[in-house]
Protein backbone atom coordinates (compact mmCIF):
# COMPACT_ATOMS: atom_id res chain seq x y z
CA UNK A 1 0.00 0.00 0.00
CA UNK A 2 1.61 3.28 -0.98
CA UNK A 3 1.91 5.49 2.10
CA UNK A 4 2.37 9.19 2.03
CA UNK A 5 5.88 10.15 3.16
CA UNK A 6 7.03 13.44 5.11
CA UNK A 7 10.63 14.32 3.73
CA UNK A 8 13.48 16.75 5.47
CA UNK A 9 15.01 17.85 2.58
CA UNK A 10 18.80 18.66 3.30
CA UNK A 11 20.02 21.53 1.06
CA UNK A 12 18.91 24.17 -0.69
CA UNK A 13 21.08 24.70 -4.09
CA UNK A 14 20.84 23.12 -7.38
CA UNK A 15 20.05 19.22 -6.43
CA UNK A 16 17.93 20.15 -3.71
CA UNK A 17 15.47 22.47 -5.98
CA UNK A 18 15.39 19.77 -8.35
CA UNK A 19 14.74 16.88 -5.54
CA UNK A 20 11.86 19.23 -4.36
CA UNK A 21 10.69 20.08 -8.28
CA UNK A 22 10.15 17.08 -8.80
CA UNK A 23 8.25 15.79 -5.67
CA UNK A 24 5.88 19.06 -5.31
CA UNK A 25 5.31 19.28 -8.78
CA UNK A 26 4.04 15.79 -9.68
CA UNK A 27 0.97 14.55 -8.27
CA UNK A 28 2.72 12.09 -6.03
CA UNK A 29 1.75 12.34 -1.90
CA UNK A 30 5.27 12.57 -0.74
CA UNK A 31 5.95 16.03 0.11
CA UNK A 32 8.97 18.13 1.68
CA UNK A 33 7.79 18.77 5.15
CA UNK A 34 11.30 19.96 6.61
CA UNK A 35 14.28 21.55 4.84
CA UNK A 36 17.13 22.79 6.27
CA UNK A 37 19.85 24.89 5.11
CA UNK A 38 22.91 27.14 7.36
CA UNK A 39 21.46 30.33 5.80
CA UNK A 40 18.22 31.81 7.67
CA UNK A 41 17.34 33.93 4.74
CA UNK A 42 18.06 31.44 1.76
CA UNK A 43 15.84 28.32 3.85
CA UNK A 44 12.86 30.94 4.75
CA UNK A 45 12.75 31.47 1.39
CA UNK A 46 12.95 28.23 -0.35
CA UNK A 47 10.37 27.45 2.18
CA UNK A 48 8.01 29.98 1.23
CA UNK A 49 8.71 29.02 -2.71
CA UNK A 50 8.00 24.97 -2.53
CA UNK A 51 5.03 25.43 0.43
CA UNK A 52 6.86 23.49 2.85
CA UNK A 53 5.88 24.09 6.54
CA UNK A 54 8.89 23.66 8.71
CA UNK A 55 12.46 25.21 8.30
CA UNK A 56 15.69 24.78 9.94
CA UNK A 57 19.58 26.17 10.36
CA UNK A 58 20.50 23.08 12.37
CA UNK A 59 20.73 19.90 10.57
CA UNK A 60 20.34 17.83 13.36
CA UNK A 61 16.91 19.27 14.07
CA UNK A 62 15.84 19.13 10.65
CA UNK A 63 16.79 15.35 10.70
CA UNK A 64 15.06 15.37 14.35
CA UNK A 65 11.55 17.05 12.87
CA UNK A 66 9.07 14.91 14.53
CA UNK A 67 6.91 14.49 11.61
CA UNK A 68 9.37 13.39 8.98
CA UNK A 69 10.27 9.69 8.40
CA UNK A 70 12.45 10.00 5.37
CA UNK A 71 15.59 12.08 4.96
CA UNK A 72 17.34 12.88 1.35
CA UNK A 73 20.87 14.68 1.64
CA UNK A 74 21.59 17.27 -1.06
CA UNK A 75 24.63 18.74 0.79
CA UNK A 76 28.37 18.85 -0.17
CA UNK A 77 30.07 15.84 -0.21
CA UNK A 78 32.35 16.32 2.59
CA UNK A 79 28.71 16.60 4.96
CA UNK A 80 27.23 13.20 3.31
CA UNK A 81 29.00 11.49 6.38
CA UNK A 82 27.72 13.87 9.20
CA UNK A 83 24.19 13.55 7.94
CA UNK A 84 24.01 9.96 7.23
CA UNK A 85 24.85 9.26 10.57
CA UNK A 86 22.25 11.71 12.30
CA UNK A 87 19.96 10.01 10.21
CA UNK A 88 20.66 6.83 10.85
CA UNK A 89 20.87 7.54 14.68
CA UNK A 90 17.39 9.28 13.97
CA UNK A 91 16.57 5.63 12.41
CA UNK A 92 15.14 7.53 9.17
CA UNK A 93 15.51 6.24 5.60
CA UNK A 94 18.00 7.53 4.01
CA UNK A 95 18.45 8.82 0.22
CA UNK A 96 21.55 10.38 -0.36
CA UNK A 97 22.86 11.99 -3.45
CA UNK A 98 25.99 11.33 -5.81
CA UNK A 99 28.89 10.81 -4.97
CA UNK A 100 27.92 9.06 -1.99
CA UNK A 101 31.10 10.21 -0.42
CA UNK A 102 34.60 11.51 -0.98
CA UNK A 103 36.24 7.87 -1.08
CA UNK A 104 35.88 4.16 -0.65
CA UNK A 105 36.57 4.74 3.17
CA UNK A 106 34.38 7.09 3.71
CA UNK A 107 31.28 5.00 1.43
CA UNK A 108 32.06 2.01 3.44
CA UNK A 109 31.22 3.87 6.67
CA UNK A 110 28.10 5.32 5.21
CA UNK A 111 27.26 1.62 4.11
CA UNK A 112 28.06 0.60 7.79
CA UNK A 113 25.81 3.19 9.39
CA UNK A 114 22.81 2.35 7.30
CA UNK A 115 23.38 -1.31 7.73
CA UNK A 116 24.09 -1.30 11.24
CA UNK A 117 20.87 0.88 11.75
CA UNK A 118 18.60 -1.14 10.00
CA UNK A 119 17.32 1.54 8.07
CA UNK A 120 16.15 1.99 4.62
CA UNK A 121 18.79 3.85 2.11
CA UNK A 122 18.97 4.42 -1.54
CA UNK A 123 21.70 6.24 -3.63
CA UNK A 124 20.22 9.08 -5.64
CA UNK A 125 21.98 8.13 -9.34
CA UNK A 126 19.34 10.10 -11.26
CA UNK A 127 21.22 8.97 -14.58
CA UNK A 128 20.59 5.27 -14.33
CA UNK A 129 17.39 5.99 -14.38
CA UNK A 130 16.32 8.72 -17.21
CA UNK A 131 14.01 7.64 -19.51
CA UNK A 132 16.23 6.47 -22.73
CA UNK A 133 18.19 4.50 -20.14
CA UNK A 134 15.45 2.69 -18.27
CA UNK A 135 14.21 1.48 -21.85
CA UNK A 136 17.86 0.63 -22.95
CA UNK A 137 18.17 -1.41 -19.67
CA UNK A 138 15.08 -3.30 -20.28
CA UNK A 139 16.47 -3.99 -24.38
CA UNK A 140 20.10 -5.28 -22.54
CA UNK A 141 18.25 -7.50 -19.61
CA UNK A 142 15.96 -8.90 -22.55
CA UNK A 143 19.21 -10.11 -24.13
CA UNK A 144 18.17 -7.74 -27.72
CA UNK A 145 21.93 -6.58 -27.65
CA UNK A 146 23.50 -10.39 -26.32
CA UNK A 147 26.38 -9.77 -24.20
CA UNK A 148 27.67 -6.48 -23.22
CA UNK A 149 31.41 -5.65 -24.24
CA UNK A 150 31.76 -1.94 -23.98
CA UNK A 151 29.93 0.94 -22.37
CA UNK A 152 30.88 4.40 -23.45
CA UNK A 153 29.57 7.26 -21.50
CA UNK A 154 29.90 10.68 -21.37
CA UNK A 155 29.52 13.90 -18.92
CA UNK A 156 30.92 17.19 -19.96
CA UNK A 157 29.99 20.98 -18.87
CA UNK A 158 31.68 23.65 -18.27
CA UNK A 159 32.23 23.32 -14.83
CA UNK A 160 30.27 23.15 -11.53
CA UNK A 161 28.15 26.14 -10.56
CA UNK A 162 29.60 26.36 -6.47
CA UNK A 163 32.46 26.95 -5.03
CA UNK A 164 32.73 24.11 -2.62
CA UNK A 165 32.74 21.39 -5.77
CA UNK A 166 36.42 23.30 -6.92
CA UNK A 167 38.08 22.38 -3.47
CA UNK A 168 39.16 19.13 -3.18
CA UNK A 169 38.78 19.02 0.42
CA UNK A 170 35.01 19.31 0.45
CA UNK A 171 35.04 17.76 -2.80
CA UNK A 172 36.47 15.02 -2.48
CA UNK A 173 37.97 15.29 -6.16
CA UNK A 174 37.03 17.25 -9.51
CA UNK A 175 35.54 16.15 -12.81
CA UNK A 176 36.05 12.07 -11.75
CA UNK A 177 34.18 12.30 -8.27
CA UNK A 178 31.63 14.98 -9.48
CA UNK A 179 30.64 13.40 -13.07
CA UNK A 180 32.88 10.17 -13.74
CA UNK A 181 30.51 8.57 -10.67
CA UNK A 182 27.48 8.92 -13.19
CA UNK A 183 29.54 7.48 -15.66
CA UNK A 184 30.75 4.63 -13.89
CA UNK A 185 27.55 3.53 -12.36
CA UNK A 186 25.62 3.87 -15.71
CA UNK A 187 28.54 1.42 -17.49
CA UNK A 188 27.85 -1.07 -14.77
CA UNK A 189 23.76 -1.23 -14.99
CA UNK A 190 24.41 -1.79 -18.42
CA UNK A 191 27.56 -4.11 -17.86
CA UNK A 192 25.74 -6.06 -14.92
CA UNK A 193 26.16 -4.99 -11.30
CA UNK A 194 26.99 -8.22 -10.09
CA UNK A 195 29.70 -9.03 -12.49
CA UNK A 196 32.83 -7.86 -10.43
CA UNK A 197 34.76 -4.00 -11.73
CA UNK A 198 38.82 -5.40 -11.65
CA UNK A 199 41.00 -3.16 -12.46
CA UNK A 200 41.34 0.78 -13.89
CA UNK A 201 43.44 2.53 -15.92
CA UNK A 202 42.64 6.17 -15.86
CA UNK A 203 44.03 9.53 -17.50
CA UNK A 204 43.21 12.69 -15.56
CA UNK A 205 44.36 16.36 -15.75
CA UNK A 206 44.00 19.95 -14.89
CA UNK A 207 44.18 21.31 -18.58
CA UNK A 208 42.51 24.78 -17.30
CA UNK A 209 41.70 25.50 -14.10
CA UNK A 210 44.28 26.78 -11.72
CA UNK A 211 42.93 23.82 -8.98
CA UNK A 212 44.62 21.30 -7.21
CA UNK A 213 42.17 18.50 -8.66
CA UNK A 214 41.56 17.36 -12.18
CA UNK A 215 39.60 19.28 -14.87
CA UNK A 216 39.29 16.49 -17.40
CA UNK A 217 39.45 13.11 -17.39
CA UNK A 218 38.91 9.21 -18.88
CA UNK A 219 39.08 6.03 -17.37
CA UNK A 220 38.67 1.90 -18.56
CA UNK A 221 37.26 0.23 -16.06
CA UNK A 222 37.76 -4.06 -16.65
CA UNK A 223 34.68 -6.18 -15.51
CA UNK A 224 35.82 -10.09 -14.99
CA UNK A 225 33.76 -10.94 -17.60
CA UNK A 226 35.85 -9.29 -20.13
CA UNK A 227 33.98 -5.90 -20.75
CA UNK A 228 35.06 -2.45 -20.44
CA UNK A 229 33.36 0.60 -19.01
CA UNK A 230 34.68 3.98 -21.02
CA UNK A 231 34.17 6.99 -18.96
CA UNK A 232 34.74 10.45 -20.51
CA UNK A 233 34.47 13.74 -17.86
CA UNK A 234 35.46 17.44 -18.13
CA UNK A 235 34.65 20.60 -16.66
CA UNK A 236 36.36 23.00 -19.64
CA UNK A 237 33.73 21.67 -22.56
CA UNK A 238 31.93 24.47 -24.06
CA UNK A 239 28.89 24.45 -25.20
CA UNK A 240 26.27 23.06 -22.96
CA UNK A 241 25.97 19.83 -21.13
CA UNK A 242 26.77 16.65 -22.86
CA UNK A 243 25.19 13.98 -21.88
CA UNK A 244 25.82 10.68 -24.03
CA UNK A 245 25.81 6.87 -23.99
CA UNK A 246 26.54 3.83 -25.97
CA UNK A 247 26.43 0.37 -25.66
CA UNK A 248 27.43 -2.29 -27.86
CA UNK A 249 27.00 -5.79 -27.40
CA UNK A 250 27.81 -9.06 -29.11
CA UNK A 251 23.88 -8.83 -31.25
CA UNK A 252 23.29 -5.06 -30.98
CA UNK A 253 24.50 -1.36 -30.29
CA UNK A 254 22.11 1.43 -28.53
CA UNK A 255 23.60 5.34 -28.51
CA UNK A 256 21.70 7.55 -26.07
CA UNK A 257 21.93 11.38 -25.91
CA UNK A 258 19.94 12.84 -22.70
CA UNK A 259 20.67 16.77 -23.35
CA UNK A 260 21.98 18.38 -26.39
CA UNK A 261 20.50 16.31 -29.06
CA UNK A 262 16.86 15.55 -27.68
CA UNK A 263 15.16 16.45 -31.17
CA UNK A 264 14.07 20.12 -29.73
CA UNK A 265 16.01 22.41 -31.69
CA UNK A 266 15.23 26.49 -31.12
CA UNK A 267 16.40 29.51 -32.76
CA UNK A 268 15.68 32.97 -30.74
CA UNK A 269 17.09 36.55 -31.45
CA UNK A 270 15.45 37.72 -28.05
CA UNK A 271 15.02 34.81 -25.03
CA UNK A 272 12.76 36.63 -22.50
CA UNK A 273 13.25 33.95 -20.21
CA UNK A 274 16.41 33.38 -19.46
CA UNK A 275 17.33 30.09 -18.62
CA UNK A 276 17.08 27.41 -21.25
CA UNK A 277 18.31 24.27 -19.59
CA UNK A 278 21.19 22.80 -17.28
CA UNK A 279 24.47 24.42 -18.16
CA UNK A 280 23.06 26.03 -20.78
CA UNK A 281 26.02 28.74 -22.05
CA UNK A 282 23.94 30.70 -24.23
CA UNK A 283 20.38 32.07 -24.54
CA UNK A 284 20.15 33.38 -27.82
CA UNK A 285 20.65 32.18 -31.36
CA UNK A 286 20.34 28.28 -31.66
CA UNK A 287 19.72 26.65 -28.31
CA UNK A 288 19.17 23.00 -27.25
CA UNK A 289 16.10 22.92 -24.76
CA UNK A 290 14.91 20.22 -22.43
CA UNK A 291 11.46 18.97 -23.03
CA UNK A 292 10.71 18.15 -18.93
CA UNK A 293 14.03 18.52 -17.57
CA UNK A 294 13.45 16.82 -13.83
CA UNK A 295 12.09 13.99 -16.21
CA UNK A 296 14.78 13.62 -18.29
CA UNK A 297 17.34 13.65 -15.58
CA UNK A 298 16.28 11.15 -14.38
CA UNK A 299 14.95 12.34 -10.97
CA UNK A 300 10.86 11.45 -11.61
CA UNK A 301 11.65 7.81 -11.99
CA UNK A 302 14.26 7.61 -9.45
CA UNK A 303 11.86 8.91 -6.79
CA UNK A 304 9.16 6.62 -8.22
CA UNK A 305 11.51 3.67 -8.04
CA UNK A 306 12.57 4.65 -4.31
CA UNK A 307 9.37 5.13 -2.67
CA UNK A 308 7.86 2.19 -3.94
CA UNK A 309 10.96 0.41 -3.28
CA UNK A 310 10.40 1.83 0.51
CA UNK A 311 6.86 0.93 0.56
CA UNK A 312 6.97 -2.22 -0.77
CA UNK A 313 10.16 -3.26 1.50
CA UNK A 314 11.97 -4.35 -1.35
CA UNK A 315 15.18 -2.84 -2.87
CA UNK A 316 16.05 0.13 -4.85
CA UNK A 317 17.82 0.28 -7.57
CA UNK A 318 20.37 1.89 -6.59
CA UNK A 319 21.80 1.29 -2.99
CA UNK A 320 24.37 2.57 -0.98
CA UNK A 321 26.57 -0.35 -1.71
CA UNK A 322 26.50 0.74 -5.36
CA UNK A 323 27.32 3.93 -3.79
CA UNK A 324 30.35 2.26 -2.44
CA UNK A 325 31.73 0.53 -5.25
CA UNK A 326 31.71 3.32 -7.50
CA UNK A 327 34.06 5.33 -4.79
CA UNK A 328 36.05 2.49 -4.81
CA UNK A 329 36.36 2.39 -8.83
CA UNK A 330 36.95 6.06 -8.72
CA UNK A 331 39.70 5.51 -5.93
CA UNK A 332 41.43 3.66 -8.32
CA UNK A 333 41.28 5.81 -11.05
CA UNK A 334 43.02 8.63 -8.74
CA UNK A 335 45.89 6.10 -8.11
CA UNK A 336 45.85 4.78 -11.91
CA UNK A 337 46.14 8.85 -13.09
CA UNK A 338 49.35 8.46 -10.63
CA UNK A 339 51.05 5.58 -11.15
CA UNK A 340 49.79 5.58 -15.25
CA UNK A 341 49.55 1.59 -14.82
CA UNK A 342 46.36 -0.66 -14.70
CA UNK A 343 45.23 -0.54 -10.75
CA UNK A 344 43.71 -2.84 -8.67
CA UNK A 345 39.87 -1.74 -7.53
CA UNK A 346 40.37 -2.74 -4.05
CA UNK A 347 36.55 -4.06 -2.46
CA UNK A 348 35.75 -5.46 0.14
CA UNK A 349 32.90 -7.52 1.06
CA UNK A 350 32.15 -8.28 -2.94
CA UNK A 351 28.34 -8.72 -2.87
CA UNK A 352 27.94 -10.04 -7.16
CA UNK A 353 29.23 -13.23 -8.57
CA UNK A 354 32.93 -14.21 -8.09
CA UNK A 355 33.23 -15.55 -12.10
CA UNK A 356 37.22 -16.04 -12.20
CA UNK A 357 37.42 -15.99 -15.68
CA UNK A 358 36.00 -14.04 -19.17
CA UNK A 359 33.02 -14.66 -20.75
CA UNK A 360 33.47 -15.83 -25.02
CA UNK A 361 31.12 -15.77 -27.11
CA UNK A 362 32.73 -18.35 -30.10
CA UNK A 363 29.96 -19.63 -32.09
CA UNK A 364 30.43 -23.07 -33.66
CA UNK A 365 29.92 -23.10 -37.48
CA UNK A 366 30.10 -27.08 -37.73
CA UNK A 367 31.86 -29.89 -36.36
CA UNK A 368 35.29 -28.55 -37.99
CA UNK A 369 35.10 -25.02 -37.86
CA UNK A 370 34.01 -21.73 -35.74
CA UNK A 371 32.06 -19.22 -37.24
CA UNK A 372 33.65 -15.36 -37.37
CA UNK A 373 32.09 -13.23 -39.74
CA UNK A 374 29.20 -13.25 -42.12
CA UNK A 375 28.59 -10.62 -44.44
CA UNK A 376 27.23 -9.95 -47.73
CA UNK A 377 29.29 -8.56 -50.27
CA UNK A 378 28.50 -5.72 -52.94
CA UNK A 379 28.33 -8.29 -55.53
CA UNK A 380 25.44 -10.35 -53.77
CA UNK A 381 27.53 -12.90 -52.50
CA UNK A 382 27.36 -14.12 -48.46
CA UNK A 383 30.83 -14.46 -47.65
CA UNK A 384 31.88 -16.08 -44.25
CA UNK A 385 35.11 -16.32 -42.31
CA UNK A 386 35.71 -19.40 -40.86
CA UNK A 387 38.53 -20.87 -38.23
CA UNK A 388 39.28 -24.57 -38.60
CA UNK A 389 38.99 -25.84 -35.08
CA UNK A 390 41.90 -28.30 -35.77
CA UNK A 391 44.44 -26.25 -37.13
CA UNK A 392 42.87 -22.89 -36.01
CA UNK A 393 43.62 -21.42 -39.84
CA UNK A 394 41.47 -18.97 -40.79
CA UNK A 395 39.70 -19.37 -44.12
CA UNK A 396 37.07 -17.99 -46.36
CA UNK A 397 34.18 -19.06 -47.90
CA UNK A 398 31.02 -18.09 -50.03
CA UNK A 399 27.79 -19.72 -49.21
CA UNK A 400 26.30 -20.72 -52.96
CA UNK A 401 22.63 -20.71 -53.48
CA UNK A 402 20.71 -23.92 -52.15
CA UNK A 403 22.92 -22.61 -48.47
CA UNK A 404 25.79 -24.73 -49.69
CA UNK A 405 29.71 -23.66 -49.18
CA UNK A 406 31.69 -23.13 -52.33
CA UNK A 407 34.69 -25.15 -52.29
CA UNK A 408 37.85 -23.95 -50.85
N1 LIG B 1 22.48 14.89 -10.84
C1 LIG B 1 22.68 14.82 -9.55
O1 LIG B 1 22.37 13.84 -8.93
C2 LIG B 1 23.34 15.98 -8.86
C3 LIG B 1 23.40 17.24 -9.45
C4 LIG B 1 23.99 18.29 -8.74
C5 LIG B 1 24.53 18.07 -7.48
N2 LIG B 1 24.47 16.82 -6.93
C6 LIG B 1 25.05 16.55 -5.59
O2 LIG B 1 24.27 17.23 -4.62
C7 LIG B 1 25.09 17.71 -3.57
C8 LIG B 1 24.90 19.22 -3.46
O3 LIG B 1 25.21 19.82 -4.72
P1 LIG B 1 24.45 21.12 -5.24
O4 LIG B 1 24.70 21.18 -6.70
O5 LIG B 1 23.07 21.16 -4.76
O6 LIG B 1 25.34 22.22 -4.52
P2 LIG B 1 24.91 23.71 -4.21
O7 LIG B 1 26.15 24.42 -3.90
O8 LIG B 1 24.01 24.21 -5.27
O9 LIG B 1 24.04 23.56 -2.88
C9 LIG B 1 24.62 23.06 -1.68
C10 LIG B 1 23.71 23.25 -0.49
O10 LIG B 1 24.44 22.89 0.68
C11 LIG B 1 24.58 24.03 1.53
N3 LIG B 1 25.94 24.09 2.09
C12 LIG B 1 27.06 24.41 1.45
N4 LIG B 1 28.13 24.37 2.29
C13 LIG B 1 27.63 24.02 3.48
C14 LIG B 1 28.22 23.84 4.76
N5 LIG B 1 29.52 23.95 4.95
N6 LIG B 1 27.43 23.48 5.78
C15 LIG B 1 26.11 23.31 5.58
N7 LIG B 1 25.49 23.48 4.38
C16 LIG B 1 26.25 23.83 3.35
C17 LIG B 1 24.30 25.23 0.66
O11 LIG B 1 23.82 26.30 1.43
C18 LIG B 1 23.24 24.66 -0.27
O12 LIG B 1 21.98 24.64 0.35
C19 LIG B 1 26.52 17.27 -3.91
O13 LIG B 1 26.81 16.06 -3.27
C20 LIG B 1 26.47 17.06 -5.43
O14 LIG B 1 27.41 16.15 -5.91
C21 LIG B 1 23.85 15.80 -7.57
Amino acid sequence: MSKEHKITMLGTGLIGMFYTKTLHEQRGKDRVHAVYSRSEEKVKKFAKDWDIPEYYTSMEAAINDPETDVVVIGLPNNLHKEAVELSAKAGKAILCTKPLARNAGEAKRLLEFVEKAGVFHAYLEDLAYTPKTLKSLASVKKGDLGRILWVRSREAHSGPHSEWFWNIEQAGGGAIIDLGCHCIEIARNFIGKNIKPLEVMCWADTQVHPIDTEDNGIGLVKYENGAIGQFEVSWTFRGGMDLRDEVSGTEGSIWLNHFLRTGFEMFTAENKSGYVAEKSESDTGWLFPVGDEVHELGYVSMFNDVFNALDNGTEPMESFYDGYIVNAIMDACYRSSKSKKWETIHIIDWRGIEQGKKSSVTESFDKNYFLIKKERMPDGQLKLILKEKKSGRMIERVIKEGGHLEDD
